[in-house]
């Protein structure tokens, strides 16, 4: 398929080499693509890359991301799934830029036409496009009121190495906060663990 990332940082980079090494089209999106010449990956401006894109990504910082998805518009996002990575935390990681909500509703809201599903942000980007690197099988979550959109997604989430069993649909988009609220615990664990390669597992009761 043909993604677009928004962004290019360390999420955008390691979703476009996942995506890329899966076969994938891969385009950066960013707000000064002359000056992003040396990724190793293609990089185009915002409007380009949402243009270009059957699929586009957030990977961008949550406080900013509304604005910077309205500068290329809701007719340009209109009909495209967006896949949305991204938290807003403060600088210091204590305080979330959405506490009684969440960015992935507040993108769902602000461009009715474009579905949203909120994925792959509980974890270290590292860890989005190596889920073998762990120490077993972990968890990733979906939010998002698209089946559709939730499905494409999956596929896209299989292509990283996260297989249909390690997906876990959450419901609507409103279950996006739980995924962002997460971030605070998930500096917690890093802080404990002295390391960012973790993820979590959902675990059920043991059958009879
Ligand atoms: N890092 C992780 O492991 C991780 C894990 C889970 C979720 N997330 C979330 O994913 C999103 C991206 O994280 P990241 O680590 O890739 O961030 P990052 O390294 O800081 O990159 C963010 C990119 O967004 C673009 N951008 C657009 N508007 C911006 C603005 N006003 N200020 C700064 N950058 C802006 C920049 O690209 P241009 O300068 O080229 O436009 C920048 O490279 C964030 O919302 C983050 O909370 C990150």
């Amino acid at each position: 398929m043909r993604i677009g990332l928004l962004g290019t940082g360390n999420v955008a980079r390691a979703l476009a080499h996942g995506w890329s090494a899966a076969g994938h089209d891969v385009l950066l999106g960013s707000r000064n693509p002359k000056e992003r010449t040396d990724l190793g990956l293609p990089v185009a401006d915002l409007s380009e890359t949402a243009a270009h894109a059957e699929v586009l990504v957030n990977a961008t910082p949550g406080d900013v991301s509304v604005e910077l998805l309205r500068s290329i518009g809701a007719p340009a996002l209109a009909g495209t799934l967006l896949i949305d990575v991204g938290v807003g935390l403060s600088d210091d990681f204590t305080e979330l830029s959405h506490p009684n909500s969440s960015l992935g509703e507040q993108i769902q809201e602000a461009f009715p036409l474009t579905p949203v599903v909120k994925t792959l942000c509980t974890m270290d980007s590292t860890v989005m496009i190596a889920p073998d690197s762990l120490d077993g099988p972990s968890t990733v979550f979906l939010s998002g009121d698209d089946a559709e959109a939730k499905r494409t997604t999956g596929r896209l989430l299989a292509d990283l190495g996260w297989p249909p069993s390690s997906q876990l649909d959450i419901g609507g988009i409103t279950t996006a906060r739980g995924q962002e609220h997460f971030a605070l615990l998930f500096i917690g664990i890093a802080g404990g663990l002295g390391n960012h390669a973790f993820n979590v597992k959902v675990v059920t009761q043991a059958a009879d």
